[in-house]
């Protein structure tokens, strides 16, 4: 049967797309190629749903002629051409549910160019195991679904290639096989064998080569870079993902900001038809106090209430301890629901997974009387007091927490997004930007009793703390605040940059807060600390995450979705089974040898 297939390939070209034909194509003649989307024979006619990557179409054969005798045979997903021509279809049998719906194809001539195996799910069907979508990937790639969001994905990258174009960027490449750039993650080792017991790493983002770049005086760079991260994943994060990585020299944050502004406004104009307007700034540390988070997700209230002064003296040892320790006391009041016992056991679980040890909560019921654990510990009046200054309605539960302040944040910020999304007090009509600025420069690494760099360690600090940071004064380093800036929306940190640090002697007091050597600072960094010293100009960067943009531009959540071959959330390639065990030569021709070699 297939034996001719490639003649007809030969002899007849493709004239169109199935999803592509309409009414204005009534009467024309056109051979297609496609999939077997479905098939339906009624003996003396088969009906054929034809399905390519641009939509389905409905042919008609008469399997009764010898040029369409295989019409009888085709199955789902056998690859068929078609030659035949385009009619209306009659009054009354138009399909209102797809694009061609007023329009089939009546064949002439039919072709098996490729059986297929039963597939082990049909496409487009939702009810499907996520695992066997991701073992049969090129099926599932095959939907509807993921063909509009690789295409939605293809246009975002070029809109970005012709805005940063525009701007008077240059896209540049980098390698793949380079040296350690840290982003706060893991490296991705990779063994040379030309130079035995030494390693490349993958990079975590171009971060020095692009300011390298800017050395180099390229002025404007851009690339849509692929990063390496070993980490763990969640659902917005993989462990190669792509950035839409930016640097620019001779400017400063508002600069590099307002150009990714405008970025953000072209996008969301061209792919949502909206006008965003300006994005609003806010600090990192309002960020915090107001909702927990450094990439709040503003489409709702439920914002959080600093209580330290009101539960100062209230009795409670834990609130106590907590002011004493110089944590932080803070509550969110829920006036929207009753919320059962159960439910609020569910929430104190959901606290504890945050890092919290407890949670209060303070409820009242229908008569205005307050139900609490801490009602023991609490004169009424107090109860009352911080219950009315979480619910003012005097309605609803009100929960606390106290601890470090990261903690409680962290707590009561997984239940902010909890409450919203199970109340629906989202407003998901529209998608809401947020500038996060100010953001400390340093975090205090309790475990390993060291500073690290919130960001990175290329990020400059704000003007006024250059001293703090070049006498090496350690006491201050907590409240040094840094050039750098997140783009944030709906809760998603969609990019990250600062200000780069642009002398050597800063760069090199930044690595020695950080804990490292001078040798080390050689080791990994020397020939960047050397190229500062040669003439650099002050310069910037941002980059964006592209697998977040294209997912909110694509409306879903899952970054997995967005990307044609995305890895599990054990970093594994289910499809082609990766990573996997390699042969003994391998290793032996690398110099490699395993503490426990894998059974050849
Ligand atoms: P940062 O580490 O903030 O900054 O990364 C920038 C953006 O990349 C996205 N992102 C990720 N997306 C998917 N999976 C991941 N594992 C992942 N990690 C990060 C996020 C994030 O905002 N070199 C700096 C940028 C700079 O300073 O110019 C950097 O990489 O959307
Ligand atoms: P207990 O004295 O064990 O009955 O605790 C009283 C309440 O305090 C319980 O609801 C605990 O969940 C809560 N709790 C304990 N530690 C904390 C904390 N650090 N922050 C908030 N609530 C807490």
């Amino acid at each position: 049967m297939q034996k001719n297939a490639p003649k007809f390939v030969k002899e007849l070209k493709r004239t169109s797309y199935c999803g592509a034909l309409n009414r204005e194509h009534d009467g024309r003649d056109v051979n297609l190629m496609g999939w077997v989307h479905s098939r339906r024979d009624h003996g003396g006619l088969v009906f054929i749903d034809l399905r390519d990557r641009e939509g389905i179409v409905q042919v008609v054969l008469d399997p009764n002629q010898p040029t369409m005798a295989s019409a009888h045979s085709v199955r789902g997903e056998f690859v068929i051409a078609v030659q035949g021509t385009v009619r209306a279809r009659p009054a009354g049998m138009a399909n209102a549910k797809i694009k061609t719906g007023e329009i089939e194809v009546v064949a002439a001539r039919c072709e098996v160019l490729s059986e297929a195996k039963t597939p082990p799910f049909l496409i487009n069907d939702d009810n499907v195991s996520e695992i066997l979508r991701l073992k049969y990937r090129y099926l599932d790639i095959r939907s509807d679904r993921l063909t509009q969001n690789l295409r939605i994905r293809h246009n975002v990258t070029r809109a970005v290639r012709e805005f940063l174009s525009d701007e008077g960027f240059l896209e540049i490449e980098t390698p793949i096989l380079y040296k350690s750039t840290p982003e706060g993650a893991r490296d991705y080792l990779v063994p040379s064998r030309v130079n035995q017991g030494q390693f490349y790493a993958l990079p975590q983002s171009p971060q020095t080569l692009k300011q390298l770049l800017m050395i180099g005086g390229q002025d404007r760079y851009f690339q849509i870079a692929r990063c390496f991260r070993d980490e763990d994943l969640r659902a917005d994060r993989q462990p190669e993902f792509t950035q839409i990585d930016m640097e620019m020299s001779f400017v400063d944050q508002d600069d590099i900001m307002a150009i990714n502004e405008r970025m953000a406004v072209a996008l969301w104009k061209k792919f949502k038809g909206v006008d965003i307007g300006q994005i609003p700034r806010i600090s990192y540390q309002e960020a915090m106090d107001r909702f927990g988070s450094d990439k709040p997700d503003i489409r709702f209230g439920l914002e959080l209430k600093n209580l330290n002064e009101l539960v100062a003296n209230s009795g409670f040892k834990v609130f106590e301890d907590a002011l004493a320790k110089k944590g932080a006391v803070k509550g969110i009041g829920f006036e929207t629901a009753d919320l059962s016992r159960a439910f609020i056991d569910k929430l104190t679980d959901m606290a504890k997974k945050a890092g919290a040890k407890g949670l209060v909560w303070i409820k009242s019921d229908e008569t205005g009387k307050l139900n609490s654990p801490i009602a023991k510990f609490v004169d009424e009046a107090k109860l009352k007091q911080i219950f009315h200054a979480l619910c003012p309605s005097g309605k609803g539960c009100g929960f606390i927490v106290a601890d470090s302040f990261d903690t409680t944040c962290a707590a009561l910020s997984a239940l902010r997004l909890f409450l919203g999304h199970e109340f629906k007090l989202v407003d998901t009509s529209k998608d809401a930007f947020l500038w996060v600025v100010d953001f400390p420069l340093f975090e205090y690494d309790a475990e390993g009793k060291r500073w690290a760099a919130r960001h990175h360690p290329f990020t400059s600090p704000q003007d006024q703390f250059f001293d703090d940071l070049l006498a090496g004064n350690e006491a201050n380093y907590g409240k040094i605040l840094a050039k750098a800036y997140d783009l944030v929306c709906n809760g998603y940190e969609i990019g990250g940059g600062s200000v780069r640090i642009y002398r050597s002697e800063v760069q090199d007091a930044m690595f020695r807060t950080l804990g490292l050597s001078q040798e080390e600072a050689q080791e990994k960094f020397g020939f960047f600390i050397e190229a500062l010293s040669y003439g650099t100009p002050p310069h910037a960067g941002i980059a964006w995450g592209m697998d977040r943009l294209a997912m909110i531009l694509c409306g879903t959540e899952a970054i997995r979705e967005v990307i044609a071959f995305p890895k599990t959330a054990k970093a594994t390639d289910l499809m082609a089974d990766a990573p996997s065990h390699v042969s003994r030569e391998q290793l032996i021709e690398l110099g490699i040898r395993l503490a426990e070699l894998p059974k050849a």
